[in-house]
């Protein structure tokens, strides 16, 4: 529902979590800052994330690495010869798209055509209506799903084989045109390499060429016998770490779903060779239940299996989630082989062994990776959490649901009037609440629309302090999603709130 993402947009803009970067140059296109609240929410995912790789598992270790890297680092990875994109220049427009995109697109373009033959179908039959006989039975929508895999199966293997020709010739074919003029007149399709480079000191010292890096395993790679020997690790552990990673993505589009600069969380699972299927299969389900406990529901999730893989992987899924644009990739779990040890060995000169004393043996360990997107987690979280509710008296709100282990802002302290001592006392609650949680008082405007601004920044807890507070230290709590107030003693109200907010 494209609708409903250009309402997120605009709603992340008007609340602080996300602006258009540099937008009094008006923007930079694919670029987005973090507001006030987008931040918070943004470290709140990261924590969790954190939380749940580092500090739950004892044989994983978090790191952080820089973001330059040796420019040998990209070579032994791969990423300078097979970081590619294959690429398509309209001859009007003068626009560059990727190739896999416009395919992308076109093919969801057929699916939508499923998805409403199947829609008419379960309104005319209700509940009679079978979904899997339907499908496997209906004329036209067994005709699409042939053009769906015929056309797949013509670019994984125009892929496969490097066969441009052919594959500009499948974009002719299927008709498709300039999202932008809606001109059909493309250029041949080349490759284009997705890294950005910049140069390490001044040009006089003798520049050399540096990428940022497209993705933070690299880093992880490269340090892991340093974190091995002075962890005093054995086989199987992890390494985990967050950070920026940058790509120059053709299409950046969807708003923060695929940006030029945006952030990974990522863990590496060193384990012993032979021993890779069985670590895929368990890090597959241990990351599949993690979002779902989350509870922005189980149904949006679903795993995508790659036949396509990418360059270092021997076997590849993604997780994907329900996003406004359907489903799409949120996390990537591969299993890399020894692939980038080895070639690390290779590149560097230096033995990349891990000495397993039990075996008596040294040997290049196996990597099962988890590979996460940090601002795609963020959009899949504000997604699930917009809604727009009619109320009983029939005025309306726009509510973040976001799990109050994530909101930005777990409690809002709200005078009733701004005199007579209720902002002293809010102020005291609001002292003793910081120390745990980030909390906010308001004083402004009328308390309903108070409490409507706090449903729109997603905050789950509003207290209430009145006049009555003062006699009986008693205040009410309101809360997000229900709207449901209740009367607590202050001096409980703390626990209550930390206790609320920590899944
Ligand atoms: N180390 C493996 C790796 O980088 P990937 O599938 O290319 O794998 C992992 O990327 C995750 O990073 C993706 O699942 C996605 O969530 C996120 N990601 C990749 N490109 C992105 C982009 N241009 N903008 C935002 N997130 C991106």
């Amino acid at each position: 529902d494209q609708n409903l993402l250009k309402k997120i947009i605009a709603h992340s803009k008007e609340y602080g979590y996300v602006f258009p970067s540099s937008e009094i140059y008006d923007g930079l296109s694919a670029t987005y800052d973090y507001g006030q609240y987008g931040a918070e929410l943004k470290k709140n995912i990261r924590d969790y994330w954190w939380k749940a790789m580092v500090q739950m598992n004892e044989n994983i270790v978090g790191i952080d690495a820089s973001i330059f890297m040796h420019p040998t680092t990209w070579k032994a990875s791969g990423h300078v010869d097979a970081f590619n994109d294959p690429m398509i220049d309209n001859k009007d427009s003068k626009k560059r798209y990727r190739a896999d995109v416009l395919i992308e697109d076109f093919v969801a373009k057929i699916e939508a055509k499923i998805d409403k033959e199947v829609a008419k179908a379960e309104k005319r039959f209700g509940d009679a209506f079978n979904k899997e006989e339907f499908l496997s039975t209906n004329g036209r929508v067994l005709d699409n799903q042939k053009k769906i895999d015929n056309i797949n199966a013509r670019f994984k293997k125009d892929i496969e084989e490097e066969n441009f020709e052919d594959l500009k010739l499948l974009i002719e074919e299927l008709g498709i045109a300039d999202p932008v003029s809606g001109s059909k007149n493309w250029t041949e399709v080349k490759q284009f390499n997705l890294m950005f480079s910049t140069e390490l000191g001044a040009v006089t010292e003798g520049a050399s060429k540096i990428y940022l890096r497209p993705e933070t395993a690299q880093g992880i790679f490269v340090n892991y016998l340093n974190v091995q020997k002075t962890g005093r690790m054995k086989l199987p552990f992890g390494i985990a770490q967050t950070g920026k990673a940058f790509r120059n993505e053709i299409i950046a589009r969807q708003f923060i779903f695929r940006m030029r600069e945006f952030e990974q969380m990522e863990m590496q699972f060193f384990i012993k060779p032979g021993t890779e299927m069985e670590w895929y299969e368990n890090w597959k389900e241990k990351r599949i239940k993690w979002h779902k406990s989350l509870g922005l529901g189980e149904e949006n999730y679903r795993f995508h299996d790659h036949l396509n893989l990418a360059h270092y992987a021997n076997a590849a899924c993604d997780i994907e989630f329900n996003f406004p644009m359907g489903f799409k990739e949120l996390e990537g779990i591969h299993s890399r082989t020894d692939f980038d040890l080895k070639a690390h060995e290779e590149y560097s000169g230096k033995k990349l062994q891990f000495f397993d004393s039990e075996e008596e043996k040294s040997y290049v360990p196996y990597v099962v990776e988890t590979s996460i997107g940090l601002d795609r987690m963020f959009l899949a979280i504000l997604s699930s959490a917009y809604t727009e509710e009619t109320l009983e008296d029939g005025s309306s709100r726009i509510v973040l649901k976001i799990p109050p282990v994530l909101a930005p802002v777990k409690a809002a302290v709200l005078p009733l009037i701004n005199k007579d001592g209720l902002p002293e006392k809010a102020r005291e609650i609001m002292d003793e609440l910081k120390y745990s949680v980030n909390v906010q008082m308001d004083v402004k405007d009328a308390i309903g629309r108070r409490y409507r601004r706090q449903d729109a920044i997603g905050t789950p807890y509003c207290i209430t302090v009145d006049h009555q507070t003062l006699e009986d230290g008693m205040v009410t709590i309101r809360e997000r999603d229900t709207m449901e107030q209740r009367r607590v003693s202050v001096d409980e109200v703390v626990a209550e709130i930390e206790k609320a907010v920590d899944l």
